[in-house]
């Protein structure tokens, strides 16, 4: 694809910036946005970066019919020199594809895209926050624009980024979670849309999600849509198991998320020598390890959430209080080293950090 320029069209009042020690998750959004727009006519074309502002769609337009929509998250950090960094997000962008062939939108080129949020960010790096665990949350994402009423893939299309300065995902921050373990519903199968980042996934998440929540459970984990016995996922976050010394996550088998975070938690603990194994973990062989006392810690990880240890597991009205509804070691030491790494603060053995002021050409 040939690389385009972007335009730029810059707010004349700049909004003020909220105080960094108290922010909550993607309630703010920050002065300007990038746009670019689709059409099989064109491809891709038309980037710029304008003030953020509301979209005019048709009332007709796809995407809210059909949910034709991809999306993603990643963050950018600011160092302890007061440098804007990313974290693996070419991962990001690749995976951004992914979803876009199963939702069928066209590719975007990874490295542009990239280049766009890379020249956002420089543009916005004041709001960057600085207290510790809060960062400005990037949100690419891409909406079928199309005026059609048909069931089909859309003729055009807007792929928009936003960002937003954020705290904790959970309120709970670093400490523990409760979990209940959905029986009812199912968030994907096999063959279905479980491993792209669509809306319509976190839609049909909501009606478990909701059923719980006052029961003070942050999030239900989700099982297979067959069997409903094997662990899948969180909806926010990958899963993690640590059971007598070795730790645990479900193999991605086509209706589980791939996780950036995910992927990056297995690597550190194969660096750091520890077991780590991808397969088919089941409810049972949880409710098992429990009994027998080698449930050691279980814990989340997502961009949104970082590492979230995870304290209580309710399924089938009991619950299993994990590592005393403390957090474990593992997550602890996984969460340090992960914001040690995305923060600047600690060495970056595997190259994953991306830093955004060396963007060239920085526009003006
Ligand atoms: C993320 O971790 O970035 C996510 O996309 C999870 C979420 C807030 C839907």
């Amino acid at each position: 694809m040939e690389e385009q320029s972007i335009q730029m069209n810059l707010c004349s009042t700049k909004k003020e910036k909220p105080s960094s020690d108290q922010l909550e998750f993607g309630k703010i959004f920050t002065d300007h946005m990038f746009i670019m727009d689709y059409s099989n006519e064109e491809g891709w074309h038309d980037a710029r970066i304008i003030p953020y502002q509301p979209l005019a769609l048709d009332p007709s337009a796809m995407v809210f019919h059909y949910g034709q929509s991809v999306f993603e998250g990643l963050k950018a950090y600011l160092t302890p020199d007061g440098e804007a960094q990313l974290f693996r997000p070419e991962k990001n962008m690749q995976r951004l594809n992914r979803s876009n062939n199963r939702l069928c939108i066209p590719p975007v080129d990874e490295e542009f895209a990239l280049h766009a949020i890379k020249q956002l960010i420089a543009l916005e790096k004041d709001w960057i926050p600085s207290a510790e665990g809060t960062s400005l949350y990037i949100r690419p994402f891409i909406i079928s624009t199309e005026p059609y009423l048909g069931v089909a893939p859309s003729s055009h299309y807007q792929f928009i980024v936003i960002l937003s300065p954020v705290g904790a995902y959970y309120k709970e921050g670093i400490n523990p979670v409760k979990i209940a373990v959905e029986n009812q519903y199912v968030r994907a199968v096999l063959g279905g849309t479980g491993e792209a980042k669509t809306g319509g996934n976190y839609a049909s998440s909501l009606k478990a999600q909701e059923m719980v929540a006052d029961k003070g459970f942050a999030q239900v984990l989700w099982l297979d849509g067959v069997e409903k016995k094997y662990i899948e996922e969180v909806g926010s976050m990958n899963v993690f198991f640590k059971i007598n010394g070795e730790v645990v996550t479900p193999a991605l088998n086509g209706s589980i998320l791939e996780g950036v975070t995910r992927n990056s938690v297995i690597q550190l603990l194969k660096h750091w020598n520890v077991p780590v194994v991808e397969r088919r973990i089941s409810m049972e062989e949880l409710y098992q390890a429990n009994k027998a006392g080698i449930l050691e810690e279980a814990f989340g990880a997502g961009t949104a959430a970082v590492i979230s240890p995870i304290g209580q597991l309710t399924w089938q009205e009991e619950d299993y209080i994990i590592n005393n509804g403390k957090t474990g070691e593992i997550a602890r030491r996984l969460y340090d080293t992960l914001t040690g790494i995305q923060y600047g603060k600690e060495k970056d053995p595997f190259d994953w950090i991306v830093k955004v002021d060396k963007v060239e050409h920085l526009v003006k």
